[in-house]
């Protein structure tokens, strides 16, 4: 592996979560401690402590809008926040009562136009509303801050109208991602967040569709065996984990950037955790830490 300088950002761990809106209001509502609840949050009090414990100076956060800050009359398949600031999204019930989102324009642009350089295309987004997608992971994470504790750049994928992109393609995307990272000259520790997922369907005959088996493989083959797991064509997501188990494909944009893939060394798993019932939705939950010799 190239040796890189001191004084270059890089991708210190990758993060992964669910984004289930019903966690939010949860957390907003105070019914934390409802034994319905309780399992739930209790899986991530060691990544709140984690995150204090390891704070990054830049999240790249990859999620997806679910037809908050697009909608059918523009749908773009990956789209890179280059904003200064992202306010939360009225997602119907108004927006969430959390911090707005602070970005970091320069990084964004750094990245943006390192991928598109990549044969990535990438839609530039200088204004952008973020809706759960975004938010209940950085409150899972961080809990209820005054502010989030450093900035992040939102990146959106198109994982709800049709047609979507590979999970092959995402995962290239992340070694993509990671080469952008590690040219962009500040001593910079970026952790990146693959969000969304696990096995769930919210709609039609199968609606409620929670697959255990799936998940725990996925797991285990996201720790393992990730180029392997790229290749995993949509129709077996669609099949297996449900309608909205492909938002699964953004936890591989994640996994392409982390060391191993770029022929380092392999991560170190510090958390792993999965829970069922939380709404609709199964919860899954990874920490991975690059080890830098
Ligand atoms: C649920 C899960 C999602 O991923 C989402 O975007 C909306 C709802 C749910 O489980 O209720
Ligand atoms: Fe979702």
């Amino acid at each position: 592996m190239k040796k890189r300088g001191a004084e270059m950002a890089r991708i210190t761990a990758s993060v992964y979560t669910s984004h289930v809106p019903a966690i939010g209001a949860a957390l907003d509502l105070g019914k934390t401690d409802e034994p319905y609840w309780q399992p739930v949050f209790k899986g991530y009090d060691f990544s709140r402590q984690w995150l204090k414990d390891n704070r990054p100076d830049v999240i790249f956060l990859v999620f997806n809008d679910h037809a908050t800050a697009f909608s059918l009359d523009m749908i773009p398949t990956f789209a890179i926040g280059t904003a200064a600031s992202y306010q939360p999204a009225d997602e119907g019930w108004g927006p969430r009562p959390v911090p707005v989102v602070q970005g970091h324009p320069e990084l964004s642009a750094h990245i943006a136009h390192s991928v598109i350089q990549q044969d990535f295309d990438l839609t530039i987004v200088n204004k952008m509303d973020v809706d759960h997608g975004l938010t209940v992971p950085l409150s899972l994470m961080c809990g209820q801050p005054a502010a989030w504790p450093c900035p992040v750049i939102p990146f959106a994928v198109n994982v709800v109208q049709y047609p979507l992109p590979s999970g092959r393609r995402c995962f290239e995307l992340g070694r993509a991602i990671r080469k952008a990272v590690d040219s962009y000259d500040a001593p910079l520790k970026v952790q990146i967040w693959g969000t969304g997922g696990m096995s769930h369907q919210l709609q039609g005959a199968r609606a409620g569709l929670i697959n255990k088996e799936f998940d725990a493989a996925f797991l285990d083959r996201l720790i393992a065996d990730p180029s392997g797991l790229a290749q995993l064509p949509h129709i077996d997501y669609v099949r297996e984990a449900g309608s909205e188990g492909i938002e699964l494909v953004m936890w591989l944009i994640a996994r392409g950037a982390m060391d191993d893939v770029a022929g380092g060394a392999s991560p170190r798993v510090a958390h792993r955790f999965y829970h069922v019932p939380a709404s609709n939705t199964a919860v899954g939950h990874l920490i991975l830490e690059n080890q830098h010799p």
